[in-house]
């Protein structure tokens, strides 16, 4: 999948980075603030909004569909609720870009809805799996066809859907998700029990705006029909971004970062959890709840790391994080065993093999596993990685290149912009020696 950019990062290691960062928003719940303020009655306004590629195309979306959405500013939005019936068929096909979550979760906001229409993304996107969201979602009676599993996917209009029980094969919010927003659609109960805790944004979120979501342990539960209303969503910093400039300062020596009014829902901070096993130095202040989720400011202090076992359970809690986790493993002393993690292979690359590659090409000692890796510290040298078009990959490497023998450059960065807008800028503020270059 090399050639998918055209930017690249170079990276000149040796600073020792420290500083305060404010990250930009939450990439889940600004998803979720835009469908849920779509089918809502009245207003809702959203602050903190991320504006990154990835919701941006959740924005066109909605607006695709008969819903006016206000650009207040480049993180506030108004959405004027069509009401849950009130979507109107697009005139063409809607291009999702290389986001998962607007797709998955979109087939189960659109599969109730009286009108047919099809999704597409991206290269990275188009092979990426969609059954896991429309075999639930056929139970309930939808009419969704993939493409071989994958998109384009067409929804076609059905009368009504029924509720279902699900129970989910593998620890994924998307899919979690995608069954309770069609179950706001079907008549009766929607149930969905997931194997492992996975983050729980969508549930708090319907709750925000009136709909009664029952949470028993591992099942979420509602029923059909319920009208939701606007309401002010005050979206947090993304825990997922902040962990680049934090695993910056788990490798300082300085006085570590600092990263402001970060969410810290306990169905995401796995990585907290992570950092703390590999060793680092993790702080929480000013712990203040916005719109029914968690925020504190975070600090991470310099420390030596030290290679551990990660805990199986802890994946799905920070599903996102682990190719900054494979980095940090290679600056730990000893080894680091990720298990469990197979879910990895399914994200906007194949994670665990991208890693792999880049880790090796740098010198680092790696063993891959179908289900993870065995990463052993030591000396990491410059070079030219490919961060195969994934984001998350991308900014990974970047932080690991701070402490690279010699410069490192990565490829095709251009998606950085799907969910960290600013990351440069961010990573330049606290010192690292990063530019971004257009081939
Ligand atoms: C997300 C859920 C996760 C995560 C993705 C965002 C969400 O995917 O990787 O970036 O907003 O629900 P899975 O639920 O498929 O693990």
């Amino acid at each position: 999948m090399s050639g998918l950019g055209s930017k690249s990062f170079v990276i000149n290691p040796g600073a020792d980075l420290a500083g305060t960062v404010a990250v930009p928003g939450d990439k889940s719940i600004s998803h979720r603030s835009l469908m849920l303020g779509a089918i809502a009655n009245g207003r809702t306004r959203v602050s903190g909004f991320l504006p990154g590629e990835d919701c941006l195309a959740t924005l066109a979306a909605m607006r695709a569909m008969g819903v006016s959405v206000e650009r207040v500013s480049e993180t506030e939005v108004i959405i004027d609720g069509v009401g849950l019936h009130g979507l109107k068929q697009p005139d063409g096909v809607i291009d999702l870009g290389n986001s998962g979550t607007a797709m998955r979760l979109m087939m189960g906001l659109l599969a109730g809805q009286g009108f047919q229409v099809t999704l597409t993304g991206d290269e990275s996107l188009s092979v990426r799996p969609m059954e896991r969201v429309a075999k639930p979602l056929r139970q309930m009676s939808a009419g969704i066809d993939t493409t071989e599993g994958k998109p384009p996917v067409v929804i076609n209009a059905v009368e009504t859907l029924s509720g279902i029980h699900y129970e989910m094969p593998m620890a994924s919010a998307q899919v979690k998700s995608a069954v309770l927003l069609a179950g706001l659609y079907a008549d009766g109960e929607t149930s969905v029990r997931e194997p492992a805790v996975t983050r729980d944004h969508t549930e708090r979120m319907l709750q925000g705006f009136g709909v009664p979501v029952e949470v028993n342990g591992p099942v979420a539960s509602l029923r059909g029909g319920c009208e939701l209303q606007g309401m002010d969503v005050q979206v947090p910093a993304d825990i997922s971004s902040a962990t680049f400039p934090l695993a910056a300062g788990c490798i300082s020596s300085g006085r570590g970062v600092t990263v402001t009014h970060v969410g810290v829902n306990p169905t995401r901070t796995g990585i907290l959890d992570i950092l703390k096993l590999l060793g680092a130095s993790i702080e929480q202040s000013e712990a203040a709840s916005v719109g029914g989720e968690p925020v504190a400011t975070l600090t991470a202090a310099g420390s030596s790391l030290k290679g551990c076992e990660i805990p199986p359970h802890l994946v799905p809690l920070a599903i996102d994080e682990f190719p900054m986790v494979f980095a940090l493993a290679a600056l730990a002393e000893g080894e680091t065993l990720i298990t469990g993690a197979e879910e990895l292979r399914a994200k906007e690359s194949d994670r665990i093999s991208a890693m792999v590659s880049g880790l090796q090409t740098l010198g680092v000692s790696i063993e891959e596993l179908p289900d993870g890796a065995k990463i052993t510290g030591g000396p990491v040298q410059g070079g030219v990685v490919d961060s195969l078009g994934d984001h998350r990959i991308a900014m990974a490497f970047a932080v690991l290149a701070s402490h690279a023998a010699n410069p490192v450059t990565i490829l095709n960065v251009d998606n950085v912009a799907t969910s960290f807008p600013g990351f440069v800028e961010c990573m330049q503020s606290i010192g690292l020696d990063i530019s971004e270059i257009s081939a």
